[in-house]
């Protein structure tokens, strides 16, 4: 198993801070943002790690992360996504050659969690594996279309009115299928490969297992929720 943080994008809702540094290089309490992800893959044993990172401000990456010696890593690749592949599958589809035949755990660089994925991991084996969170802004996120038996029929991309009060939140597991599955996607309306398309296309082939994520979770894509992951980390850390 390998695994890709995806950390491309310009962070214009967090505009003048984003001028200065890449988001996911933003301070959360006392470390970088991409620090709280990257320990989220060591602690499930990964020890190769892509970071795909975009215009502007990518070269702060290596700078911060160097080697990824500081996390016991024994390799830190960096992919470049340029704007016409944009979007969450955009960028997992930087990542082809990195993960050769492996299977790969995807996270986003903004996403912060004390959950430990280690076993979802390891019992991996084929398909898809989304993780869900019960949270108060459903149209903030991917959020899952249930049966009856709380399979997921569908996911619906930050809809208007949520059929459900989950969030997919930024982890994900897939197989090495994942690659061939976003070259058949179309851009959204938005412009973007979204990572929702990628999710329904394992759904259709009944593919698609998921789990919630206990513990904290939070992602820090606006203020309020960058001041609330400093929030709950600086309680935690002291
Ligand atoms: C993205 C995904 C969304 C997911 C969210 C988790 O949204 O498109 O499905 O629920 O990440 O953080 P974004 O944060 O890019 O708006």
């Amino acid at each position: 198993m390998k695994g890709i943080i995806c950390a491309g994008g310009k962070g214009t809702r967090l505009y003048p801070l984003t001028r200065a540094t890449n988001k996911h290089l933003l301070p959360i309490y006392n470390k970088p943002m991409i620090y709280y992800p990257i320990q989220t893959l060591v602690n499930t044993g990964i020890k190769d790690i892509l970071i795909v990172v975009s215009e502007p401000h990518s070269g702060d990456f290596i700078n911060v992360l160097r080697n990824g010696e500081e996390f016991g890593l024994k390799k830190v690749e960096y992919a470049f996504q340029d704007e016409s592949i944009s979007g969450i599958s955009g960028a997992i589809s930087c990542g082809g050659s990195f993960a050769d035949n492996d299977n790969i755990v995807v996270i986003l660089g903004d996403n912060t969690t004390d959950a430990d994925i280690k076993k979802d991991v390891e019992n991996f084996k084929k398909g898809a594996k989304v993780f869900l969170k019960q949270v108060d802004n459903p149209n903030r996120f991917g959020v899952p279309v249930f049966d009856e038996n709380k399979n997921i029929l569908t996911i619906e991309e930050k809809p208007k009115n949520p059929k459900s009060n989950y969030g997919v939140t930024g982890l994900y597991i897939y197989d090495n299928t994942v690659f061939e599955r976003i070259k058949k996607l179309k851009p959204s309306a938005r412009g973007e490969l979204e990572v929702t398309d990628l999710n329904n296309s394992y759904i259709e082939d009944n593919l698609l297992e998921w789990s919630e994520l206990p513990g904290f979770w939070n992602d820090a894509g606006t203020f309020e929720s960058l001041f609330l992951s400093n929030q709950y980390w600086a309680n935690k850390e002291r």
